[in-house]
């Protein structure tokens, strides 16, 4: 697997709650690659919680923000890296990554992505009166452009070990 990834990095893509974190974690492990959570390097490089830049700046600044920092991250190579569920949605964004890395669309249904995302309420997506509903309105216009990855797994099985050696027989 080493040879075939070359100098690429895999990226895993999908909505918040799909377990790009947990699963990129522990696909890390066994690829024996360093580990990159593009929202934890937005939060040391500007020093706030994602919550924090939203609030602050509002969305936009964030998609700026994150454009810069995952298409560096994307042009260093050689590693695992979880994305913000927004950041495949920026072309420029999708462009670069498409280009130097494989890509891994981690996709869910509703169920488990409002299951998991409820354990944690910190995305500012969902502080909304009706977080299902968003999250539902997300799966309809994000999941044919997630779809662009080139590899998709489906992480309803909540095994992030499962998860991730489906991710190994798919490189
Ligand atoms: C977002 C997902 C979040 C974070 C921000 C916006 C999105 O990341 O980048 O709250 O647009 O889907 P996770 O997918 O890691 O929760």
């Amino acid at each position: 697997i080493a040879e075939r990834l070359g100098e690429r990095s895999v990226v895993l893509v999908g909505l918040m709650g799909s377990g790009k974190t947990t699963v990129g974690r522990r696909l890390a492990q066994i690829l024996d690659l360093p580990f990159v959570d593009s929202d934890n390097e937005i939060e040391a490089a500007s020093r706030m919680s994602i919550a924090e830049l939203f609030e602050a700046y509002g969305e936009p600044e964030f998609r700026a923000l994150e454009s810069r920092v995952v298409t560096r991250l994307a042009a260093e190579g050689r590693r695992v890296l979880a994305t913000g569920g927004g950041a495949f949605m920026t072309p420029a964004i999708r462009d670069a990554l498409k280009d130097r890395s494989i890509t891994v669309w981690l996709r869910a249904d509703l169920d488990t992505l409002m299951e998991r995302v409820g354990r944690r309420g910190d995305r500012p997506l969902l502080k909304a009166p009706n977080p299902r509903a968003v999250m539902a309105g997300l799966i309809e216009t994000r999941y044919p452009v997630y779809a662009l990855a080139d590899i998709t797994i489906d992480s309803r099985n909540v095994r992030r070990e499962t998860v991730a050696t489906e991710i190994v027989s798919a490189l």
